[in-house]
């Protein structure tokens, strides 16, 4: 396993996803625990974008509760129904959010975040067993390119989990 990740000099998102996808996939490949993992992928998107927040909250029992990330401190359970991981949770797909302070029941575990994606993982019956967080000090600080970006990430995380 290479320790450390080659990212492009360049500030275009694009570019760096397609640098880091294949090395999380190098990565991860040789290790089959969930949480080493996921640790793993959250220190190389913060390392690779500077995100204010990048983490996991799983899905245990009837909440979401916090996995691996890289960030200051955060709130530990989300019930399913609450803030932009709940919503992500409930309707299984990617939730883009350009200005948190808009988001009915956004939960702010910080003040200086702003905006923020949140992606499902499902499992093979389709069940979501995971989010993905990732949280700006900017507003409108994520688009399609994150989307694609890191559905990639997510869709590694899917294979990962069968
Ligand atoms: N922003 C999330 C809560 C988690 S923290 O931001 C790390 C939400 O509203 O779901």
């Amino acid at each position: 396993m290479s320790e450390n990740l080659y990212l492009p000099s360049t500030t275009n998102r694009q570019e760096i996803y397609e640098s880091l996808l294949p090395q999380i996939k190098a990565l991860t490949s040789g290790e089959s625990d969930l949480t080493a993992n996921l640790a793993n992928i959250s220190a190389a998107l913060k390392e690779a974008f500077n995100f204010f927040w990048v983490g996991f909250y799983l899905k245990k029992e009837n909440q979401l509760v916090l996995g691996p990330f890289q960030g200051s401190i955060a709130c530990t359970r989300i019930h399913f129904n609450k803030g932009v991981c709940g919503h992500a949770y409930t309707t299984k797909e990617i939730v883009i959010v350009p200005d948190v302070e808009a988001f009915p029941g956004h939960i702010a575990c910080s003040s200086a975040s702003k905006s923020e994606i949140v992606l499902p993982a499902k499992d093979k019956n389709g069940e979501v067993f995971l989010v993905l967080d990732v949280d700006s000090d900017e507003l409108n600080d994520f688009s399609e390119v994150d989307a694609e970006g890191l559905s990639q990430i997510i869709q590694l995380i899917e294979e990962m989990a069968i």
